[in-house]
């Protein structure tokens, strides 16, 4: 699978880890103690922030899935193809640095830096495949 695997292998990885984390959303919004707070500040602080982290991390992994998917098939210089798949997966420190915030309090330093890496593999990739003649691969027998 060349370049592409890592970001296959860890955006089905991290989207299991976010869709789990859903199912604590549930638990907090329906099942909770204090279940009728948590629904009381929807759209500020830890609430807010939990769902910005959920919805980007499974975006952000679906991403991954798609550019791993498109770097096995797009036949990328192999040093060019290697750093766009790494900036993909560094991507990645985006919603899990909105987590660590949420958490730990953590500084929003991995969330610009996650976004900065995501926001230019997508570009790379784009400019990259425009120089591209794809040539359909025969199917596997
Ligand atoms: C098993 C998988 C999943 C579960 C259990 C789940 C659960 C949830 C829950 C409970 C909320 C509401 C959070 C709240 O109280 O604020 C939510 C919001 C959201 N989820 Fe998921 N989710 C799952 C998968 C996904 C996937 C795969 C995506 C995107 C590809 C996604 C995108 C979103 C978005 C964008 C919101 C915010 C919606 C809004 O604010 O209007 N979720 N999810």
């Amino acid at each position: 699978m060349g370049e592409g695997k890592r970001n296959v292998v860890a955006g089905l990885i991290v989207l299991a880890g976010f869709m789990a984390f859903g199912f604590l959303l549930i638990y907090l919004r329906d099942f909770a103690p204090d279940k009728a707070e948590w629904v009381a500040s929807y759209g500020v602080g830890k609430h807010f922030e939990s769902r910005l982290a959920h919805a980007h991390g499974n975006l952000f992994a679906l991403l991954n899935i798609v550019y791993g998917v498109l770097l096995t098939r797009l036949e990328l210089p192999e040093r060019r193809a290697r750093a766009i798949s790494w900036l993909a997966v560094a991507g990645l420190l985006m919603p899990i640095g909105i987590l660590a915030e949420v958490t730990f309090g953590a500084p929003p330093v991995f969330v610009l830096l996650g976004g900065v890496a995501m926001l230019a593999a997508t570009l790379w990739l784009g400019v990259a495949a425009l120089g591209v003649t794809t040539t359909p691969r025969a199917p596997r027998a």
